[in-house]
């Protein structure tokens, strides 16, 4: 079919539009080489796997060169791959691979900052004050009598100030931790690296970048101290007008590639007309919805963010994308066991150690699956998710990577709980994430109880979240259709969510604390437990045939 062939067409032949993107976090996916670490040796072993789960499109995070003092998000070279994880040809092989099995690859573009190990760094630190290295990030004279004191007040996302000192005197500034400046993307040196870093990862095949931290790479010049508990119009970082200049320029690059290149979004922001206006035609093609992956397990709140997420990217004609986990927040198992199922930032560290009924938490993290799987628009799976994981709460503090630990001292324990190396098969750890008779431990030691969730394990087991989701994956495809058809709800009580999509298939959640009737239909294609005759069990999801 030819793009031409009208607007219906050409949506259907936008892939990102309605896939299920897994992400690989390369750390901890798979060890092929037996350091403890996961590698892109490992990823290649395991395509077999990620093809017959089913999923469209793996997002890599990143897997460049890196000090790894944030965990690959410190990048110091854009264009190669960190030794830990293997080498550039083998990335080119695993795109190629994944290709010829028809799953599509996105990588990690970070924007924002670089590693304080990147070369324009080390050479801005080399070259001093006023020099013009130094252009390239927010270098500034402190305050106080003898520049002691930060050049403002503004604090670091990973906690403490976003300012850090060199011995020269002179300050820098990172949103996030110090191994992190932060680029100056008013310097036209910036914006042309990136766009020839894009051409660089295009030209080696991906099909697209998922853009971190998106909406805070542009920053109010005057570096203006705030109150960031009322935050002036603009935001002197956050989400400013300029930084749709630069993702347009983006755009512009992925169209000059005659097969679609995606653009997708890391954008957590409050306000729904501000994320659509990354949506725009000529901007980013999807963004992540965070105020999904927040929600807590109650209808009402559900269909209020489903119904908001619709309204928000209608009118922009984007496809809204649903997202329940990522490396960055808590596992669901753990998340919706809990009293508190809700997810955000700031209340991790007090909900961190919380009791969780996990057998509770997988029994709506398997209806939440069906849930997020049955809607309109992309979905995003985190690694772990298809096989019920939970977060590791019990990490040994001496063992914790997250700079955020160290940096809240220990008040937010940080994201190691849900970045642990995955268990894959056998009794005890590795699990098979390092080869037999590996010499090095997985970097985050893994609990003895995953000897049950390991893939292994839940390879053809009825009833296991990894054939859940399999199951969920082939059908998705079947039924697919039209990947954007009308999602219209049907008539039911206030704590069951049941909609329709397209004619024939209906999905039914009943997240009340009893059972609930089924509407009528012809005949059950999936359930995320067991139905009592036509009663649908509370926190079950089902997917029926109309
Ligand atoms: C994004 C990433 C996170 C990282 C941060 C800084 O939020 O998802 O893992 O720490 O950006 O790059």
């Amino acid at each position: 079919m030819n793009e031409e062939a009208g607007n219906r067409v050409s949506v259907t032949h936008e892939w990102w539009r309605t896939a299920v993107i897994y992400q690989v976090y390369p750390r901890s996916f798979a060890d092929g080489n037996g350091d403890g670490v996961g590698d892109l040796a490992g990823i290649a072993a395991r395509l077999p796997y990620l093809s017959a789960l089913g999923v469209d499109a793996i997002w890599f995070s990143p897997w460049y060169p890196s000090p790894m003092a944030d965990a690959g998000y410190d990048v110091a070279d854009h264009r190669d791959i960190d030794p830990a994880f293997g080498t550039l040809a083998e990335a080119e092989e695993l795109i190629a691979r994944a290709h010829a099995l028809e799953i599509r690859t996105i990588v990690d573009i970070v924007p924002n900052h670089c590693s304080d190990r990147h070369p324009w760094f080390l050479e801005a630190v080399a070259a001093g004050p006023g020099s013009a290295a130094r252009e390239l990030f927010w270098f500034r004279d402190g305050r106080g009598p003898d520049g002691e004191l930060p050049p403002n007040n503004w604090q670091s996302i990973f906690g403490g100030p976003a300012w850090t000192r060199l011995p020269d005197g002179q300050w820098y500034l990172h949103l996030f931790a110090p191994e992190q400046p932060d680029l100056n993307w008013r310097n036209p040196k910036v914006r042309e690296e990136f766009e020839d870093i894009l051409r660089f990862w295009f030209e080696r095949g991906v099909d697209g970048v998922r853009i971190d931290s998106a909406p805070v790479v542009a920053k109010d010049p005057t570096l203006a101290d705030f109150d960031p508990a009322a935050p002036p119009s603009p935001h002197p970082y956050e989400d400013r007008d300029e930084v749709h200049d630069i993702y347009r320029a983006w755009r512009a690059v992925a169209d000059s590639y005659p097969q679609r290149r995606a653009l997708i979004g890391e954008v957590w922001l409050p306000d729904p007309a501000r994320f659509a206006r990354y949506l725009s035609p000529d901007e980013l093609h999807t963004a992540f919805n965070f105020d999904f992956l927040g929600c807590a397990w109650d209808a009402v709140a559900l269909r209020r963010c489903i119904d908001a997420t619709l309204v928000t990217h209608a009118p922009v004609n984007a496809p809204a994308t649903w997202v329940l986990a990522n490396h960055d927040v808590t596992r669901t198992v753990t998340r919706y066991g809990r009293a508190d199922t809700a997810f955000s930032h700031a209340a991790r560290g007090m909900r961190h150690g919380s009791p969780s009924d996990l057998a509770l938490g997988t029994r709506r993290a398997r209806a939440a699956a069906l849930l997020s799987l049955a809607l309109p628009g992309s979905v995003y799976l985190y690694q772990g998710e298809e096989l019920g994981l939970e977060e590791v709460e019990d990490i040994p503090d001496g063992l914790r990577q997250d700079p955020i630990f160290r940096r809240t001292k220990g008040a937010d324990p940080g994201r190691d709980g849900c970045r642990v190396p995955l268990p894959w098969s056998g009794q005890g750890p590795p699990f098979g994430f390092s080869p037999d008779g590996a010499a090095g431990e997985p970097w985050l030691p893994q609990p003895a109880a995953w000897r049950d969730l390991t893939a292994e394990v839940q390879d053809g087991a009825p009833g296991s979240m990894l054939e859940l989701y399999r199951a969920a994956l082939r059908l998705r495809r079947q039924l697919s259709g039209p990947g954007d058809a009308e999602l219209r709800w049907l008539d039911t009580d206030r704590d069951v969510l049941a909609f329709t999509r397209g004619d024939d298939v209906a999905c039914v959640v009943n997240l009340s604390g009893g059972p609930t009737r089924l509407p009528e239909h012809r005949g059950v294609l999936l359930a995320s437990g067991r139905l009592e005759g036509d009663l649908l069990p509370s926190d079950t999801a089902v997917w029926l045939r109309r």
